[in-house]
């Protein structure tokens, strides 16, 4: 009985403590007001459940209405400073490397690799990021990458009839490009048995991280090391065809050909890394552009009407050009308004690597943040009924209602998607081939789901009718 008492005042006493230590260093550093929750758990099973509904605006609007757009609180394990003020996330982007630092749990570096872009710090970061931005720039796509990107979306569009899974078909063509980018492979059995291992490696990532534990987790280190061998195999094919002479027009190559002398491993990691940041990414846009459009049957007609008048100047087998992308205004409505609804990567946790004084609180040295991007775009006093999907809005002017850096769906600073350009490209083209050959009514009701990050229950399943595109056609 006296242990049991001693036991229950030392629970009482150090929970006291726990609460005084943190709330008199709170006021001390003058950190953003908020909520740090339980000890230990904080308030991450509140921020899990927002995010498994239908719903999970609330998690942020009742902290932002009750402390205002900058709060604190603590999430997986950690304190956090969130942020849903686009100066404060502009000022966290700008800062990559002086005030804050990426950080991702060892989990994640596992299955990513420690060479990859997402991981690498400094000077490197900076000459491995311009060469990758390098690789999917306007310039590129328009000679090079464009031709790949139509040809590849309408292969995949040949073979479909009846019931589709969108968001299935949405990752095959992803993969797809991007091997095509990276390594100028053309689809086949190789590429197949290859984003079957990588599939697995992707499922790691939305796991419980302990090997102990989750059978998926140690399914996505095996095919990680799987997907490793299969790519360093290729790695040191083309190093011998280099040193041989032999010259290819993509990542694979300019990898090789640095002066950096970069190692295999670095390589293989690297290129692994590309595969990830725009799969799951791409993929998804892809799909939620087509579940959004179906519920807004306006904006499905004026796109079919825009692209229609595209395919009448062409033959039906004719290639979409730089010129037609450039011809698509509503198009790029469409894709904008997509992102910011989507929010597919809703925001990005930092590191603070000092204290950091903004807004007249202080981010202590060692915090993390997160930049809601999310927030930013569905607040009202940035976009007009920010929660409503409305294409239109981007035709007057960048469809804020406000000035500053509001709409940032690709991060920003530094660590800015290199992909941006691409991605709005694969997804316009998409656009054209979907529903110039294609109309469609989902075949079951699917819903979004938001954790971790934003996709749709059941992979978008829709019924698909083929379209009489001759009739569209320049004869
Ligand atoms: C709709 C599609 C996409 C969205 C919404 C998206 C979003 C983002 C965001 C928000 C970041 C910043 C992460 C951070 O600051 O920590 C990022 C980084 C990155 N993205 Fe994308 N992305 C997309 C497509 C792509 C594609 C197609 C590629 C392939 C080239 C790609 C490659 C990358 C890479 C390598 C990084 C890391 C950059 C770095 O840390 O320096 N993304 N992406």
């Amino acid at each position: 009985m006296a242990v049991f008492l001693y036991s229950l005042l030392f629970v009482v006493f150090s929970t006291t403590l726990f609460f005084f230590l943190r709330s008199s260093r709170c006021r001390r550093l003058r950190l953003p007001p908020g909520n740090l929750g339980l000890p230990f758990i904080g308030e991450t099973l509140q921020l899990i459940s927002a995010y498994k509904t239908e719903n999970p605006e609330p998690f942020i609007d009742e902290r932002v209405n009750r402390f205002g757009p900058i709060f604190t609180t603590h999430v997986f394990g950690e304190p956090t400073v969130f942020s849903a003020d686009p100066e404060t996330n502009r000022f966290i982007l700008q800062n990559e490397g002086k005030l804050f630092e990426c950080s991702y749990p060892a989990s994640i570096s596992n299955l990513l690799g420690r060479h990859s872009l997402l991981l690498m710090k400094g000077g490197l970061h900076k000459r491995m990021h311009s060469l990758t931005m390098s690789f999917a720039n306007s310039s590129i796509i328009k000679d090079h990458l464009l031709v790949d990107i139509d040809r590849l979306i309408r292969l995949n569009l040949d073979s479909w009839s009846g019931r589709v899974f969108l968001m299935e078909e949405a990752k095959k063509i992803t993969f797809e490009l991007t091997v095509k980018q990276l390594m100028s492979f053309d689809p086949g059995e190789w590429t197949e048995s290859l984003r079957k291992e990588y599939v697995l490696v992707i499922e790691g990532f939305f796991t419980v991280a302990l090997p102990l534990f989750s059978g998926t987790y140690r399914r996505a280190i095996k095919a990680r090391t799987k997907v490793a061998e299969a790519l360093s195999l290729i790695v040191r094919q083309r190093r011998k065809g280099s040193e041989a002479g032999e010259r290819k027009n993509d990542m694979l190559e300019a990898l090789l050909a640095g002066d950096d002398g970069f190692s295999d491993e670095q390589i293989v990691d690297f290129l692994l890394a590309l595969l990830v940041a725009g799969y799951e990414t791409t993929s998804t846009i892809m799909t939620l552009a087509v579940k959004f459009l179906t519920e807004t049957p306006l904006a499905l007609a004026q796109l079919k009407e825009e692209h229609d008048q595209i395919r009448a100047r062409k033959s039906e087998t004719a290639a979409l050009e730089w010129s037609d992308y450039k011809s698509m205004p509503f198009t790029q409505c469409v894709v904008y308004e997509t992102l910011r609804v989507a929010n597919i990567i809703s925001g990005i946790f930092r590191r603070a690597m000092t204290d950091i004084n903004i807004k007249g609180y202080t981010i202590p040295k060692g915090w993390k943040v997160f930049a809601s991007f999310r927030a930013v775009h569905l607040d009202h006093d940035h976009f007009k009924d920010a929660r409503t999907f409305n294409p239109w809005r981007w035709q007057s002017n960048s469809g804020a209602t406000s000035t500053g850096n509001v709409f940032t769906p690709f991060g920003g600073g530094p660590r800015l998607c290199p992909g941006y350009e691409l991605a709005r490209v694969i997804l316009s083209v998409f656009l054209h081939q979907l529903v110039t050959q294609f109309s469609w009514v989902p075949a079951e009701d699917d819903k979004l789901v938001f954790f971790p990050t934003t996709r749709t229950q059941k992979r978008y399943p829709i019924n698909v009718q083929r379209r009489n595109v001759t009739k569209l056609c320049k004869d």
